[in-house]
């Protein structure tokens, strides 16, 4: 059923974009290289052998990109700092100042058009130089993720109010430490996620501590980090162990940060026992998830000011019954469920549109962490399609999912306070390469001069950004 309503006046509507998707420039005026760089560039690796070098080339196109938020009338926008472009050795000994002058430019358009920018500290383009030393194997990135955080708040936080410290943390642990899709491509996927993830929520609570301590007060700001959700429906909803099931799925791939960060300090209990209890079978002296100290539960409780997350689809979950095999770090044997569609084999493409699942996913944030107020940061659908300026299936994802939200408010009572579509224009989707393609405007990768066309989606959205919720375009009459 569609549901007829409006967001409050406040809403606040956005898009969302990230450093390595967009720029280019990989290695302009001094950037250095980030992970993602060199992985691109190792043939065989990308879709198409594809690479960020030159993406939308956003780095020489501020006015282009600031024109097409201006049309579409978002209030905000929400992209990433690289950090190789900023400290070029991932260090603050090595700063670049164009990289510093880039942001600079960028942020000072936004204000000037009455766009608020969000951005994210950490969208996955590690400094090379910090994968030398171990890279997020090593406590050492605590400190130096906390010092590039620190010049970032000292240089762009009289005019940046809404930070994210990581995005995706748990994508990154276990796509770049579990199945070693991603860079630095570990495959150890009992161990090393939770090893990383442990060290990413230390690294997230030391910059979060860093805001409050040093900048809050003067600078007013908001800071949260960002997990990907899917939501997780029982496959049976009246089987008691499939409800449990779905909700052990959530807790393994969305407590494992929200519930230490919302909660106390911690691991979700399940997750704890999961763990541990395997490992006990396995004979191991500890269980491979590691354990806070009660003084680090103390730093990590409380670390988001708002709750942020991505999200593209949805997954059916039941009770795992096949015999246990602790010696199997599977992903549905370690979690004891059975999933439609395993975890994202590539990226976060060709996902099915499960409009609903935003509503619930809402719901459960709600009940789960005492109804904080909640920014979707990431939401839109992936097409593989060269040319989709028709994009009417586009449309229908984004009517469907809004409608969702806006009952999620509405009805539910959730605390929604801001929605940012995913993504601002096509760009480089990661080991996929430019295939898929997820942006409201269209990137001719073929034309040097990188061309922005907007799809019909972009002129949808923008009418729902001018009625606040409300689309008085029906997509089968555009
Ligand atoms: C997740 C990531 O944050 C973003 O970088 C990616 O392009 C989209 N979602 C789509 O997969």
């Amino acid at each position: 059923m569609y549901f007829y309503g409006t967001f409050p006046e406040d809403f606040t509507w956005g898009v969302s974009s990230s450093a390595h998707q967009i720029e280019g420039g990989w290695d302009a005026d001094g950037k250095g290289p980030s992970i993602w760089d060199n992985f691109t560039h190792v043939p065989g690796n990308v879709n198409n052998n594809d690479t960020g070098d030159i993406a939308c080339d956003s780095y020489n196109k501020v006015e282009e990109d600031i024109y097409m938020l201006r049309a579409l009338g978002v209030k905000n926008y929400r992209f990433s700092l690289s950090w190789p472009r900023i400290f070029p050795t991932g260090r603050n000994n090595s700063i670049n100042s164009y990289g510093v002058a880039y942001y600079n430019r960028l942020i000072d358009g936004l204000i000037a058009n009455n766009i608020t920018p969000i951005v994210t500290l950490y969208h996955w383009d590690l400094p090379q130089a910090l994968q030398d030393i171990g890279g997020w194997e090593s406590n050492e990135l605590i400190d130096l993720f906390d010092s590039f955080a620190d010049f970032c708040f000292q240089t762009f936080g009289d005019r940046v109010k809404f930070w994210i410290t990581i995005n995706e943390p748990n994508v990154i642990s276990r796509l770049g430490y579990g199945n070693g899709l991603f860079p630095p491509n570990v495959k150890e996927p009992g161990s090393a996620p939770y090893r990383v993830a442990h060290i990413l929520l230390k690294a997230h609570a030391r910059v979060y501590h860093t805001y409050d301590d040093k900048y809050r007060a003067s600078q007013g700001g908001v800071i949260a980090l960002c997990p990907f959700i899917s939501w997780a429906e029982p496959k049976t909803p009246s089987d008691p162990r499939d409800i449990e099931a779905a909700d052990r799925y959530l807790q393994f791939l969305v407590g494992w940060f929200t519930h230490p960060i919302f909660k106390n300090g911690d691991y979700p209990e399940v997750m704890k026992w999961k763990v541990g209890n395997r490992s006990e079978l396995q004979n191991l002296p500890s269980s491979r998830l590691p354990v806070f100290t009660a003084e680090e539960r103390e730093y990590i409780r409380g670390t988001a000011d708002v709750f942020c997350f991505n999200t593209y689809s949805a997954k059916i979950v039941s009770h795992s019954t096949t015999r246990l095999r602790p010696f199997s770090y599977e992903y549905d044997q370690e979690v004891s469920v059975t999933v439609d569609s395993s975890w994202p084999s590539s990226a976060l493409s060709d996902h099915r549109p499960v409009a609903w699942g935003l509503r619930r996913v809402l719901n459960w944030i709600k009940e789960e962490y005492g109804n904080p107020p909640i920014y979707i940061i990431e939401n839109g659908v992936g097409k593989k399609a060269k040319s989709d300026i028709d994009d009417n299936a586009r449309i229908f994802y984004y009517k469907t999912y809004i409608d969702e939200a806006l009952k999620a408010y509405k009805v539910d009572g959730v605390n929604l306070k801001g929605y940012n579509a995913w993504s601002l224009m096509d760009n480089f989707e990661w080991v996929d390469g430019y295939d898929p393609r997820f942006g409201l405007h269209q990137i001719d990768f073929d034309n040097p001069n990188r061309p922005r066309t907007p799809k019909r989606s972009a002129v949808y959205y923008a009418e729902i950004i001018r009625n606040n919720g409300r689309a008085h375009l029906h997509h089968h009459q555009l």
